[in-house]
């Protein structure tokens, strides 16, 4: 039997479906092994008054599977290290407060599901002593040290679909169509969406791209027949010797928010090609909504998993997926980190030998 005998459960970050898939297999798993959960509501802020907070069962938990967001709530804005306080131009440390509810609660150990900047966190008070297991959690794919995150393929599989619409819409146009997809460090989204979809270009954030040699390209194509164009380009790829393009700058609290580059390589191209141009932006579209049947799998597995460790006392680790199996890898091993797409990845490769632009 575990001395673990009651735990919390948070999301913390951007949402992304599977969510509710991990903390229901949480819930159940832990129930079946006598262990009591607590949900914490909206990131750590559930652990800075105990008011936030509501026992789990498996009765809570029923029919969330397949629902995206997360029933717990989260946010990206209540680092506890550096809490952003409303009127006060500044930040507050509050983490020994959350050090003292966890005690109050007489909660065991926390299971923190989260990117980067959550497991980050979750890592911080690991130092601080509170025994803890991270999920990895993002639609972007860019977690070090596991080869897939849930999310990931419900956006993937939405940007596809996406793509095929506009193929039919830009072909009876005889148009260039932009797709601007998620992916802020990392351009996995963008080659998956536009290797499932058939794109002409795709634009990623670990290569710099040439928009003059993005529009020869597609001149090329139209000199050889093709009468419309599918351009893919992530949130966060640069031009070359430029910067990413935005819609706010960083400011208290909140990290810079990227948008803005489907319309200004959709405007760039019309110049340079006199085609009729369009751009589409999917945003949180590829974030909402009910995670595939994969993710929902993944998101399972990583909730399974977070309970055997935390009953075998594992802690500091975060469940990452090595096919084929589940692994516990140290948290200290993955945070800072950017899983980005290497250069020599197969499916980059095979989209260049199949006459894909990366604009490079
Ligand atoms: O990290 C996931 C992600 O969806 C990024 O692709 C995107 O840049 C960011 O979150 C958007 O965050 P927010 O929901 O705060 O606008």
């Amino acid at each position: 039997m575990s001395s673990v005998a009651k735990i919390g459960v948070l999301t913390g970050g951007g949402d992304a479906p599977g969510l509710n898939a991990v903390i229901r297999a949480v819930v159940k798993a832990a129930f079946n092994s006598g262990i009591e959960v607590v949900g914490l509501e909206d990131s750590f802020d559930g652990l800075l008054d105990s008011a936030r907070t509501r026992t789990l069962t498996p009765k809570d938990v029923t029919g969330i599977l397949r629902l995206g967001g997360t029933i717990l709530g989260t946010t990206n804005k209540g680092n506890p290290f550096d809490y952003p306080v409303d009127g006060l131009d500044g930040h507050v440390d509050y983490s020994e407060r959350v050090v003292e509810t966890f005690n109050k609660m007489q909660l065991d150990a926390l299971v923190v599901i989260g990117g980067d900047g959550t497991l980050q966190i979750a890592h911080q008070f690991y130092l601080m002593g509170i025994p803890v297991v991270g999920v990895p959690k993002t639609i972007d794919n860019d977690i070090w040290g596991t080869t897939s995150c849930f999310g990931f393929d419900t956006a993937v599989s939405f940007a596809a679909d996406a793509i095929d619409r506009l193929h039919t819409t830009a072909e009876a146009h005889k148009r260039i169509m932009v797709v601007e997809v998620m992916g802020r460090y990392a351009g996995w989204i963008a080659l998956h969406a536009g290797a499932a979809g058939g794109a002409d270009v795709i634009l990623i954030p670990e290569i710099a791209y040439d928009v003059d040699k993005v529009a020869a390209h597609l001149r090329e194509r139209e000199r050889l027949g093709a009468k419309f164009s599918i351009v893919v380009v992530a949130e966060g790829a640069k031009p070359q010797g430029g910067a990413v393009t935005l819609v706010a700058q960083a400011h208290a609290g909140h990290v810079e928010r990227l948008g803005g580059i489907g319309a200004l390589v959709a405007a760039q191209l019309h110049e340079k090609t006199g085609k009729e141009t369009r751009y589409v932006v999917l945003g949180h579209l590829q974030r909402g909504g009910a995670p595939t049947a994969f993710d929902r799998v993944l998101a399972t597995r990583f909730g399974g998993k977070a309970v055997e460790l935390l009953r075998r006392g594992v802690f500091g680790r975060m469940v990452a997926n090595n096919p084929p199996d589940i692994v516990p890898i140290p948290l200290a091993d993955v945070i800072g980190k950017t899983k980005t797409v290497p250069i020599d990845y197969d499916l980059l490769k095979t989209a260049r030998a199949i006459g894909v632009s990366f604009g490079d």
